[in-house]
């Protein structure tokens, strides 16, 4: 228990009626250290529920000034939380962000619910009731989450195509929106192989096995390799689409003269997998389009056999390849079209699990 939940409901109280010891201090009255450390190691998981605006803040920002933030901060199974606090802290953008941040790096929100809250007003900020973080955990433990047992493939980032040794040929993706749709993936029980190119971004989370690349063809290669064991795949990677036809072993020196590179075809990752996709594999495509969006798209999806495309929108401001935001919509081979507002990648990123769910019940 923190300081905070002493001053609700005493340890005894709570002792009692759990029939378990409680821990409130690095060390008890008699002076035995609780061993922050070796709390930590012992847990299969650590669930805060209520989780208020404080702990959350704290802990995004790795501050460990009581037992529950230390033990947090050295837990090296899942953590989960439960927000509960007023309509208007739960709203609050340092919550929103601090949020946000946990969820990046692992952590699962258990999202607060709508109803009626501590203060009397009513509005979203009331813990998830006691009976559904339960159920979840025991779907966590039972492997029974919605993709549990499922195996994903996720392409992210762009790929680099040398010109020399020095220099190459690239684009602007941060692979901030494949990394997210793997995280999510892995959130809902998948085992995710994220083969990923030149990107300043990591993940931590276990069930996501990382496969690092530089360019088109050696996307390729890991992608072919792990394909044929994927039963959901998603490429979104911005693949250069053209590579140059020579590698000059020597860096190019400047002549002075205007100087041509020749250039030839990447290999196109997504097409190949189309061609050799199984009736049960879900295969799903990215397209970045500037105009006649949906009709384009929608040739893409035909022509490289996919279940489905999502079509990132570059219509808003800081929407698209480097941003946070991103605009999407996802077409399907059945010719319907599901419009999302412009929101986090993060977000979009459920988004899109979400559908693929969907699609993998319909099955
Ligand atoms: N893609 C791929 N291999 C390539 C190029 C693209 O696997 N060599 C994949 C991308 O990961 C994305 C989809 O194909 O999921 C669409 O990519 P995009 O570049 O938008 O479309 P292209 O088919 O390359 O056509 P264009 O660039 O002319 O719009």
């Amino acid at each position: 228990m923190t300081p905070a939940a002493e001053e609700f409901v005493t340890p005894l109280t709570f002792s009692v009626l759990s029939k378990q010891p409680v821990l409130c201090k690095f060390s008890d009255a008699g002076g035995n250290w609780n061993n922050h450390v070796e709390l930590a190691n012992r847990a299969d998981l650590v669930l805060i529920a209520p989780a208020s605006a404080n702990t959350i803040a704290k802990m995004a920002s790795g501050i460990c000034d009581n037992l529950l933030l230390a033990i947090c901060l050295s837990a090296p199974c899942p953590v989960y939380l439960a927000p509960a606090m007023d309509r208007e802290m739960y709203s609050h953008f340092t919550v929103k962000s601090n949020l946000e941040t946990l969820k990046k790096n692992n952590i699962t929100i258990i999202p607060a619910s709508n109803g009626e809250l501590a203060s009397g007003l009513h509005g979203e900020g009331r813990m998830a009731e006691p009976e559904d973080i339960i159920t979840l955990l025991q779907k966590v433990e039972a492997g029974t989450l919605p993709l549990s047992g499922k195996k994903a493939l996720v392409s992210a980032g762009p790929t680099f195509e040398a010109i020399d040794p020095v220099r190459f040929i690239g684009n602007h993706s941060s692979g901030k929106m494949g990394f997210a749709i793997a995280e999510e993936l892995a959130r809902k029980g998948a085992k995710v192989t994220l083969i990923h190119g030149p990107v300043q971004i990591e993940t931590l989370n276990k069930n996501i096995t990382t496969v690092p690349v530089t360019s088109a063809a050696e996307m390729r290669k890991a992608c072919v390799r792990v394909f044929p064991q994927s039963d959901i795949t998603i490429m979104a990677a911005a693949v250069a689409d053209y590579e140059p036809e020579k590698v000059e072993r020597k860096k190019i020196k400047k002549s002075g003269r205007t100087l041509i590179l020749n250039l030839k075809p990447t290999p196109d990752i997504l097409a190949e997998l189309g061609s050799v996709k199984k009736e049960k594999q879900l295969l799903i495509g990215f397209a970045l389009e500037t105009d006649n969006e949906e009709e384009n798209a929608r040739l893409k999806l035909k022509k490289k056999n996919l279940d489905a495309i999502v079509l990132n929108s570059l219509q808003d401001k800081g929407a698209g390849p480097g941003s946070d935001l991103n605009r999407i919509a996802i077409m399907d081979k059945h010719n319907k079209t599901h419009k999302f507002e412009l929101k986090p990648k993060t977000d979009v990123a459920t988004d899109i699990v979400t559908y693929i769910i969907k699609l993998t019940k319909n099955r």
